[in-house]
């Protein structure tokens, strides 16, 4: 693979500015953000009140822990634009994120939101190795979702090529990635896996693509998928972090010279990690979940947005700014089964070791009586797809997860292309456990 790592002057200076400048910034743009947040959104004003906290309390980083959370659930009581902070004709786009139940959660962007979100976007493809003059291909969906137009403004403020391709339509994305020869490519990983697919269905070699560099997220994915796709398509697969409450892609990205978690772009948004239970601030190195408050966002600022997503705080490596562990987890994606806790990554982990296996996945919940039961439904490779083949690779993968997880679990192995492929996020729980 490519040395893709930056070269002297390719950073901007906050990127490696000292701890001490950015913590200044830091305050600075907190002290805005409680004003702005109090003085122009009626649910913050209220719930700051509630709290006995106001604006002018915070003195320094460590005082945002007295100021409430703010959840999905806020978003959701305050349907379609009640968040928003300024007047309408300010509002240059909305986005929405679709939920699984209930009314979507919207946000909102001014101009300048919309600049600052290209601008941390381009930093993210630069962090993944991305340079100006690069094609990019985006495989995100367009729409409410952030994922496509987030990826697609940020690789135009880097002065990169855009192929705004969008999701779906398999067989032309691989048409098109071997017709206009892009560098890069931003997808889901598990859609990456259905692209890889529609390759070899081709007879075409992967390694012989013009991908230089794939630049993944939203949604959880491993270590071991990222050597899977690395040795696949010869190219870097990086992990980008965001959500649409905190501004879309773009929060947080890896290095491609260290991948050793991504890099939270703090000048724009401030991490914590909080213990989900009790809410306690916890320090840097334990894992918990992940909350973050806008520094800049003009829209629709968050304070403390309880992302249930579960990591720890890293100091820095490549940049000055702390990491976050990569993200093998939501507080949501948790299953309990006979009382181990399980997240799909473990799962995934377990079937990327089988040769086997295709990593192409789901996990079912049932119920029998009080017993929760999972069976673990995933593809054979093609190479060992006949049935003594499958039930090899059953057996060993029962095996491994007895083994690592400490559970016991069905293990399906279905034939090659029989478990639907996602156009973008996949999803990874089947849950057919009666509603109690
Ligand atoms: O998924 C934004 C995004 C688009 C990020 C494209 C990266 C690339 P939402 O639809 O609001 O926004 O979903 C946000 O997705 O809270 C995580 O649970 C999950 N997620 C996003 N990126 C990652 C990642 C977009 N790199 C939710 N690793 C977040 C693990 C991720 N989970």
């Amino acid at each position: 693979m490519l040395d893709l790592s930056p070269r002297p002057g390719d950073l901007s200076a906050i990127e490696t500015a000292s701890r001490d400048e950015i913590a200044a910034l830091q305050l600075q743009r907190l002290k805005w953000t409680l004003s702005h947040a109090y003085e122009n959104v009626p649910h913050y004003r209220k719930a700051f009140d509630e709290k006995g906290v106001h604006p002018g309390d915070l003195k320094g980083l460590a005082d945002l822990r007295h100021f409430p959370f703010t959840s999905k659930q806020t978003l959701r009581e305050n349907y379609p634009f009640g968040m928003f902070a300024v007047p309408h004709d300010r509002i240059a786009r909305v986005h929405a994120s679709s939920g699984t139940t209930g009314k979507p959660t919207v946000v909102g962007y001014t101009k300048k939101d919309i600049q600052v979100w290209a601008e941390v976007v381009a930093r993210s493809i630069r962090a993944s190795g991305g340079r100006p003059g690069m094609k990019v291909h985006v495989a995100y969906g367009y729409g409410l979702f952030t994922g496509g137009l987030g990826a697609h403004y940020g690789a135009e403020e880097l002065g990169c090529t855009v192929i705004p391709m969008s999701g779906g339509m398999t067989e032309r994305q691989v048409s098109l990635i071997q017709d206009f020869q892009p560098d890069i490519i931003m997808v889901t990983p598990s859609y990456m896996l259905a692209i890889l697919d529609e390759f070899r269905h081709r007879g075409i070699d992967p390694r012989t693509t013009s991908l230089k560099v794939g630049i993944f997220g939203a949604e959880p994915w491993t270590n071991a998928m990222r050597e899977e796709i690395e040795q696949d398509f010869d190219m870097h697969a990086v992990d980008i972090y965001g959500l649409s409450e905190v501004i879309g892609p773009g929060v947080a990205n890896e290095c491609v010279e260290t991948k050793d978690g991504l890099h939270i772009w703090e000048d724009h948004f401030y991490p914590e990690v909080i213990d989900p239970v009790t809410g306690d601030v916890l320090p840097d190195g334990e894992k918990g979940e992940l909350v973050f408050t806008s520094l800049s966002k003009e829209a629709m600022p968050v304070i403390r947005y309880r992302t249930r997503d579960l990591t720890r705080l890293l100091p820095g490596t490549a940049r000055s700014m702390r990491r976050m562990e990569k993200v093998t987890g939501r507080s949501d994606d948790m299953m309990i089964v006979r009382g181990v806790n399980v997240f799909p990554t473990q799962i995934e982990e377990q079937i990327l070791r089988s040769p086997g296996l295709s990593p192409h996945y789901y996990v079912e919940l049932t119920r029998e009586g009080r017993m929760d039961d999972m069976a673990v439904h995933v593809e054979a490779a093609p190479s060992s797809a006949d049935a003594a083949g499958r039930e090899a690779s059953a057996a060993e993968l029962r095996k491994h997860i007895k083994d690592t997880i400490g559970i016991s679990v069905k293990v399906v192995v279905a034939a090659p292309q029989s478990i639907e492929r996602s156009m973008g996020k996949a999803k990874r729980v089947v849950d057919r456990r009666p509603k109690d």
